[in-house]
């Protein structure tokens, strides 16, 4: 049988055609992301065996606060291990480490800065719910001997690519480099990633919301009356929602790409600037959604637009299809009651 198909590989390389001047950087740092996702995908895969003892969590706490599980470690050393060698890389942002990773010998020649969140939903691994990695690419603004602040803490405008691997039922790696969204599935017995969700788009309006409902008490007046909004049984002109949350934003991003709706982490009182990372989760999926037709808004500005002041910093984000997003931003700004 004589199958025909695309591999991430060949798109990447054919998508690097239609930018006159690529030197292919790009490709080959693409490329190496590759690896590490397939890497991790097959130790994602065996985390379940107790032989390898890969659940044990750490008494390691990473910038967060939070506890490291071993998956963590393990996706964030194998990304750096491969990236850290990459040429094209001047430096790496991950949620693991606290410092940005500077690449002492690519200053100059590396023109590509990485950030990351190498394990995402780490909380789901010990029940085998989906878990992710998320990615976004800029370049190196200033010509220097340095890696300057400014290039660390761009605007998610400037990104050149972003992407995320959904390790779930199946791998899936779903990437853009500003010209469409497509998704490949790894094919686990041939090794490669094979294009499955050619062009994806996600509908601009979707019947599903994704919220933490256990944080209802902590939410402002405004957050609280959206979520009732959605929960309304006798709407006369909408459909009624369904409600979903995995707990993994990856997983919880997919399903919202494919199926539309919302995913929102809205602010509350105890966590002013919500949970999630503006640099490595928040920008990723907005450039993205927006890539998809979609929208990610903090809840009064497009996530994409917010210029961002430390590494690790925290935004509430509302990401999906587009009509979703714009009512969650009247209900926040008071338009809708
Ligand atoms: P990470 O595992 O990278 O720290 O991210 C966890 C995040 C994200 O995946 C998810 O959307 C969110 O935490 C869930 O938070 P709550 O448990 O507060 O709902
Ligand atoms: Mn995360
Ligand atoms: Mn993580």
């Amino acid at each position: 049988m004589n199958r025909q198909f695309s591999t991430l590989s060949q798109c990447i390389r054919e998508n690097e055609k239609e930018f006159s001047q690529a030197t292919g950087a790009y490709t080959g740092l693409m490329n190496e992301i590759l690896v590490a996702a397939k890497i991790i995908s097959q130790e994602v895969n065996r985390a379940g065996l107790s032989v390898i003892n890969i659940l044990e969590q750490t008494d390691n706490i990473n910038v967060q606060g939070e506890v490291q599980q071993k998956l963590d470690i393990f996706a964030n050393s194998s990304l750096k291990n491969i990236l850290k060698r990459s040429p094209y890389l001047c430096a790496i942002i991950s949620e693991e480490d606290e410092k940005p990773t500077i690449i002492p010998g690519n200053v100059i020649k590396g023109k590509y800065i990485l950030s990351m969140d190498p394990l995402d939903g780490s909380s789901n691994i010990d029940v085998n719910v989906s878990i992710g990695t998320i990615f976004s690419i800029s370049r190196k603004l200033s010509s220097g001997t340095e890696v300057t602040k400014d290039d660390l803490l761009q605007k998610g405008e400037n990104l050149v690519g972003a992407g995320y691997i959904i390790y779930g039922s199946s791998t899936v790696f779903v990437y853009s480099t500003g010209n469409g969204v497509h998704g490949f599935t790894l094919d686990p017995g041939l090794g490669e990633f094979l294009l499955s969700y050619p062009n994806m788009k996600i509908p601009s309006k979707g019947t599903i919301y994704s919220v933490n409902e256990g944080n209802y008490d902590l939410w402002s007046d405004q957050q609280k009356k959206c979520v009732e909004y959605l929960r309304k049984r006798d709407k006369a002109t909408s459909p009624p929602y369904n409600a979903r949350y995995i707990g993994s934003l990856v997983a919880d991003f997919h399903r919202t790409m494919l199926k539309g709706g919302i995913f929102m982490y809205p602010a509350n009182s105890i966590a002013p600037n919500g949970k999630l990372r503006l640099l490595y989760e928040a920008i990723p999926l907005a450039y993205i959604v927006e890539n998809a037709g979609g929208k990610a808004s903090n809840g009064f500005q497009r996530i994409l637009e917010i210029h961002p002041n430390e590494i690790h910093q925290r935004v509430p984000l509302f990401i999906g299809s587009k009509e979703n997003v714009e009512m969650a931003e009247k209900f926040l700004s008071g338009e809708h009651k």
